[in-house]
């Protein structure tokens, strides 16, 4: 059976951190911390008046904001943009971007993964990047209400105007909201035809206290933890003590989620409602 011996877990506020000239740069994932193959994950620390300046060359790319600077700005494709908490840039191949903090430090999450086979794009067209936050960003919200999320990128997700979020499978990634005694399923993702070796799946703590179970053991989560799951190790959080924040992390998005307790709710999501009373639609994830 797995155990939590099976998953990685970092805890970003102890890794080393590397001088960098933006600020400070900390590998929070990658291949020789978690044996991923396909994503790599940074905490970084733009100093005040400092800039960070992502280039997405074969890869994919995408920036978070987790904290909000005093004055920070986001520059993309010819736009600036606030940068604040829920706000950031994916990037495709060859597309660039501009993360200046001043008044104080800005803490980014910064994602790569390589360019996906085409089989994994599909009809996709696998491109141009774009810029988010929490107002062009929808919510989401479970059957119970007991978890709400936000996909900075998912492709099936769409805007109400009826075209994708994101257009490519590169990467799957969005923030989570557990109220209090909010639990995922217990589950295990799975690899597809299109990508057989499943994809690198990480979650990573920001506010609040979790837990993390794999089989009959557990760990509690401090926030600022990152835990990854190689593909096919069963798992289940939950907020401790009070509601959790965290992020989620596939690459490439092609997996199969597999259900594996008897949860009333499974796994279905509504975007919540654009009007105020307006009858819930449901996220169709195929
Ligand atoms: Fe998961």
């Amino acid at each position: 059976m797995a155990t939590i011996d099976d998953v990685s877990i970092v805890d970003s506020n102890a890794v080393e951190a590397r001088t960098v000239e933006s600020g400070l740069e900390r590998t929070i994932c990658g291949q020789s911390l978690c044996g991923s193959n396909t994503l790599t994950v940074y905490r970084r620390t733009v100093l005040e008046g400092r800039r960070f300046e992502p280039r997405a060359n074969g890869d994919y790319h995408l920036v978070y904001v987790m904290t909000t600077p005093k004055d920070g700005v986001i520059g993309f494709d010819g736009e600036s943009h606030a940068a604040e908490e829920g706000a950031g840039v994916l990037l495709a191949p060859g597309e660039s971007a501009r993360f200046e903090a001043s008044g104080s430090d800005m803490e980014l999450l910064h994602m790569v993964t390589p360019r996906p086979p085409a089989a994994v794009e599909g009809e996709l067209t696998g491109g141009p990047g774009y810029f988010f936050n929490r107002r062009t960003l929808r919510a989401l919200s479970d059957a119970s209400g007991g978890r709400v999320r936000r996909f900075c990128a998912e492709s099936t997700v769409r805007l109400p105007d009826g075209s994708r979020l994101t257009p490519t499978n590169a990467i799957q990634a969005g923030e989570m909201h557990y109220r209090e005694g909010g639990s995922s399923p217990y589950h295990a993702h799975v690899g597809t035809d299109a990508n057989p070796d499943g994809a690198d799946h990480c979650y990573m703590t920001f506010k609040g206290r979790g837990a993390v179970e794999v089989g009959d053991t557990s760990q509690e989560l401090e926030p600022g933890t990152l835990v990854y799951f190689p593909p096919g190790v069963p798992h289940r959080l939950r907020a401790l003590g009070g509601p959790l924040d965290y992020f989620e992390i596939q690459a490439w998005r092609s997996f199969k989620t597999n259900v594996l307790s008897e949860e009333p709710l499974g796994l279905k999501w509504y975007y919540e409602p654009e009007t105020p009373g307006a009858a819930p639609v449901e996220w169709d994830q195929s």
